[in-house]
């Protein structure tokens, strides 16, 4: 027998303990304290000594145990048919489909010249395992996993799941079907459910908290003991497999299998599909990855399963894991790193902001090297100190953010942060008004940074346009005191800027160009460009189209600008306060007098807008316009674009891979467009299949 070398029985030790304690966390509190990549790591390092070292093996080794632990407060199922785990191809590079297909064909004695084996290739995605038990077409029971023998029976959580069936409809339905998948949180469900947990614990709500992923707010909310809780936590439901089956139709393949789940009503992903042999599994593979931060929920990567029964029946079981399927995973979505300082940013409006500064870490396909701590009081939440160890995460177009610290990385001497009670680049007092989040520096145009961003935004394509005025250009022009006001831009000679730094006699020309290009505007750019707040694009329209003269808007009183369709009190204030200031009126005058200048008209009597008094929700992605564009569309043409589906909505415009929203709607009998349906809409017509 091999002797194990005490540094060995050591590491091992602690990685057990160090394991135990990370998955009792994971699976029991529901509240991780490292990343899966981490955890993942430690494992594998745990499994590789026991395998070099037998004799270190123990039963209670976190290697010999699949899933999780059970929460007290369930009863307990035990699975007719274990529910196994899948092998992960560790390699991330297109090789991890050639190993599986490789070692497919070695089991199933395939020589050179036989048949590419077929396979389906399937979404992993990010939730936690479920099996739904029907007898006779009616849902009896849902569990989780558990420890893959016994899991927790958690029916009257999942009965509230809208997506899941509590009937199948159909023919030929087995006598006893259990279905297996996941369940899930999309992203804007978890954002949205995170927004009103912060405002709970705003409002002093106890044993409150935010979730730190969708999986894990998917989780907690399964896990909830109390079902009303659960009913209120959005969630949602795939199926990729099943369980005990008695009766039916004969299947021969998986991907027929999941056909019938859908046929009798059960979510199954449109993103399923069959393949042959690797080289598809890889298109497959890369095809997911380019699409993975569009998609609206979490996936870790893709699963790969051999398509006839017959063969999955051959291949067999290593240990408890199927030899006919593998899970192919994609860099992880949350990564640990240090913060090496924190910083306070200032905004255009004099926001601050804490940013922290991170050793740069690869998650989610980018190196991330900042990542927001959006405002005091979610900062003091997380509690993050310079030289923490933070969990970053970044899926989908969501900017980087740190879910949480790890406490026990921290050092002794961490001070905890406060934001600063003036402004770091001019020194203002910084103030944080009655029922804000946000402190803001005082110093107005006084402030280099407010004044940089300020001209920044006067310059930008969507107001004055005036090309080659970027942000380095801008700081140099704003360090050397060339520029103090918008109107200084105008003002400064070719001498001012061919002094800068790195500026040639040729880009300073473009530059003036650009600038007296900029002279000829339109009256709602300029007024966009002034950056005053609560206006944009859109406002700024309303407004001139409203006044038409310029000399209108600024003399307005709060009164008059209320009249303005679409301006409420909020905004209308704003723009009262803002030409109200002295110096903001001289700011226009003096750009007039350099010569800036618009056609003016006369004020238009409001054009009927064909949505008016309409509200429409936006859901899943549509084939050729973003979620933004369709956004600014409906609002141009009068409709309030709301987040959520209820009684009050008029129209559900639904693009691929609807989810919750969809049957929201259908529930409600709200009126569903396609992306065509929605253009016919905007055009005032009324869509097919809609009364008017
Ligand atoms: S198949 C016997 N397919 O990943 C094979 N699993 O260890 C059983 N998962 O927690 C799993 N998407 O819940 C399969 N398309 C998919 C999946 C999937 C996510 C989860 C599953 C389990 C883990 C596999």
């Amino acid at each position: 027998m091999v002797v194990v070398p005490a540094a060995v029985q050591e590491r091992a030790d602690a990685l057990r303990e160090l394991l135990h304690r990370y998955a009792h966390s994971y699976y029991v509190l529901d509240a991780p304290q490292v990343p899966d990549a981490e955890y993942d790591k430690l494992f594998q390092e745990l499994q590789q000594l026991e395998e070099q070292y037998p004799a270190l093996l123990t039963t209670d080794s976190p290697t010999q145990r699949v899933g999780g632990k059970l929460l007290e407060g369930f009863g307990k199922v035990r699975h007719k048919v274990p529910m196994l785990s899948i092998r992960t191809e560790t390699d991330i590079e297109a090789s991890g489909a050639r190993n599986f297909d490789a070692r497919v064909r070695r089991e199933l004695a395939l020589k050179e010249g036989d048949p590419p084996v077929e396979y389906v290739a399937e979404l992993k995605f990010d939730g936690l395992a479920l099996n739904l038990r029907y007898e006779n077409g009616a849902l009896v029971q849902a569990a989780t996993r558990g420890d893959g023998e016994v899991g927790e029976d958690v029916t009257q959580n999942i009965r509230t799941v809208g997506q899941i069936p509590l009937r199948l409809a159909g023919r030929d339905i087995p006598a006893v079907l259990e279905v297996r998948g996941e369940v899930y949180m999309r992203r804007d469900d978890f954002e949205r459910l995170n927004e009103l947990q912060r405002e709970k614990i705003a409002r002093g709500a106890k044993n409150e908290k935010t979730f730190v992923n969708p999986r894990n707010a998917a989780a907690g909310a399964v896990r909830q003991l109390d079902p009303a809780i659960a009913r209120q936590r959005p969630l949602s439901f795939y199926a990729y497999g099943w369980g005990e089956i008695e009766g039916g139709p004969a299947f021969q393949t998986h991907r027929e299998v999941l056909q019938a789940l859908k046929a009798w009503g059960v979510p199954v992903s449109e993103r399923v599909t069959v393949a042959t042999g690797p080289e598809d599994l890889i298109a497959y593979h890369d095809a997911v990855g380019r699409e993975r931060d569009q998609l609206p929920f979490d996936i870790d990567g893709v699963v790969y399963k051999v398509n006839s029964l017959a063969l999955q029946k051959q291949l067999g079981f290593v240990t408890r894991e199927p030899r006919w399927a593998v899970a192919h995973k994609f860099p992880a979505q949350e990564q640990l790193t240090t913060v090496e300082s924190i910083d306070v940013y200032v905004g255009r409006t004099g926001k601050l902001t804490p940013v922290a500064r991170l050793q740069p870490v690869f998650v989610g396909g980018v190196t991330v090297t900042n990542a927001t701590l959006h405002n005091e009081d979610e900062a003091r939440r997380k509690d993050v100190r310079v030289g923490d160890t933070v969990i970053v995460r970044r899926a989908g177009d969501v900017i980087p953010e740190v879910v949480a610290v790890v406490p026990e990385k921290r050092q002794a001497d961490a001070k905890v942060f406060t934001m600063p009670r003036t402004c770091p680049v001019c020194g203002s007092e910084a103030v944080r008004e009655e029922g804000e989040a946000d402190y803001r520096c005082t110093g107005g145009l006084f402030c280099s940074a407010q004044r940089k961003h300020a001209i920044l935004h006067f310059a930008q394509r969507r107001a004055m346009d005036i090309e080659g005025l970027g942000e380095k250009l801008v700081d140099q022009m704003v360090d050397a005191g060339v520029i103090r006001t918008l109107p200084d831009l105008y003002r400064m000679g070719l001498a001012n800027l061919v002094a800068l730094e790195r500026m040639g006699e040729k880009s300073a020309q473009n530059v003036l160009a650009a600038l007296e290009k900029s002279k000829s505007a339109s009256l709602p750019r300029f007024l966009y460009g002034l950056g005053i707040r609560h206006v944009g694009e859109s406002t700024a329209r309303d407004l001139v189209r409203h006044f038409g003269k310029l000399d209108g808007i600024m003399d307005a009183s709060v009164e008059q600008l209320l009249q303005v369709p679409d301006v409420g009190p909020i905004v209308a204030e704003s723009v009262h306060a803002f030409f109200q200031q002295v110096h903001n009126r001289e700011v226009v005058e003096q750009l007039r007098a350099c010569g800036v200048h618009w056609e003016e008209g006369e004020p238009v009597a409001q054009v009927p807008k064909p949505l008016a008094g309409k509200t429409v929700v936006l859901t899943g992605t549509l084939p050729n316009l973003s979620r933004d564009e369709a956004k600014d569309m409906l609002e141009a043409a009068g409709a309030k674009v709301a987040g959520s589906v209820s009684k009050k909505t008029d129209y559900l415009v639904a693009g691929a891979e609807a989810g919750s929203k969809l049957d929201k709607a259908r529930e409600l009998g709200v009126a569903v467009l396609d992306e065509a349906g929605l253009q016919r809409l905007l055009a005032g017509e009324t869509p097919p299949g809609i009364s008017p």
